[in-house]
């Protein structure tokens, strides 16, 4: 009884069972999660140093997805060394303040990319649909006053979860059936009443998610529209082919990661946990190439920069 009530006061390490269940495909899971994060890291480090390095690619399209790289990175950072440390090594521990804080992380990437994501579909919105106003309408301060509301909703939401969170006690149990320290998991775990932040993630799915969703949906069903307008059939191939790609990956992330915090228990959690590596490592690690290495301007900028190395070399 003594401990048990020590334990509800102090703030005791968490366990987060990861892939316990997977014991056959263990080393499976470990390389395939290592491979994504290092595509992850170096994909998203290449578009960051890329568009940095080369003014052609100033333009808003390149600044936002520059914002979502480093989003990305700090994303797969947060979430997958852990993972990985667990699966290798099998001790599970993580300290309450590393728990806190990588949920924070998490809360606050999610966040972030839906309303960088809606800000990008805005953007080819306004690019192909109204193009002769595009510089008007997408101009400098509107591109930074768009980008710090994304980051600014983000710290406001994950930063409301990290003390809500941090009020709760966890009497029962300390074993987070995830590979990740998840809101919802937590929630879940908790002896306290967590009716309140239920009820605001009910209405952040809402407004963080559906609505951002609904505006991206709006966006393409515009550019498609215009496109099938294109009288060239190789532009409107061109055009459908890397807006079909963008839409794949956003589909991808938002009905995935929507989907585990709408949908009620099923008890089905190592098929969450498979799904949550959806939006956690695949998604980080196609953005890069689904948004620019698929891209003729990256692609040629590259290529400028990769020659101007070797001619250096030379002479
Ligand atoms: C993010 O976007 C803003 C607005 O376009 C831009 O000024 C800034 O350099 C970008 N930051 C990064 C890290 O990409």
């Amino acid at each position: 009884m003594l401990r048990y009530l020590r334990n509800c006061t102090v703030h005791a390490d968490f366990q987060l069972l990861a892939f316990f269940g997977f014991t056959n495909i263990q080393y499976l899971l470990f390389s395939g999660i290592l491979v994504m994060f290092i595509f992850a890291v170096l994909g998203n480090t290449l578009i960051t140093t890329i568009v940095c390095l080369v003014s052609q690619l100033h333009t808003p399209m390149y600044f936002l997805l520059c914002n979502l790289s480093v989003q990305d990175i700090v994303y797969v950072c947060a979430i997958l060394p852990k993972v990985l440390a667990i699966t290798l090594t099998g001790d599970n521990r993580i300290s309450y303040p590393d728990c806190i804080t990588q949920m924070f992380f998490f809360t606050f990437c999610v966040g972030t990319e839906f309303f960088l994501l809606t800000t990008m579909a805005y953007d080819r919105y306004v690019a192909i649909c109204v193009p002769l106003r595009y510089s008007l309408i997408m101009n400098r301060v509107v591109c930074v006053l768009l980008v710090t509301i994304c980051w600014f909703v983000g710290i406001l939401n994950s930063l409301t979860h990290a003390l809500l969170i941090s009020k709760l006690s966890f009497c029962f149990s300390q074993e987070l059936d995830h590979f990740y320290c998840d809101l919802k998991t937590l929630i879940k775990l908790s002896s306290s009443d967590t009716t309140h932040i239920q009820i605001l993630l009910s209405v952040e799915c809402v407004f963080l998610g559906f609505l951002p969703f609904m505006l991206i949906l709006a966006s393409y069903a515009c550019i498609i529209s215009a496109i099938l307008k294109i009288r060239t059939s190789t532009g409107r191939i061109r055009v459908f082919s890397s807006c079909s790609s963008h839409l794949t990956v956003v589909f991808l992330f938002y009905v995935t990661s929507l989907s585990f915090y709408v949908k009620p228990e099923t008890g089905k959690s190592q098929e969450d946990k498979l799904v949550s590596l959806l939006y956690t490592a695949v998604v980080p690690m196609l953005n890069p190439l689904v948004y620019s290495l698929r891209n003729h301007d990256v692609l040629r900028a590259i290529k400028n920069f990769v020659g101007r190395d070797d001619l250096m070399s030379i002479s």
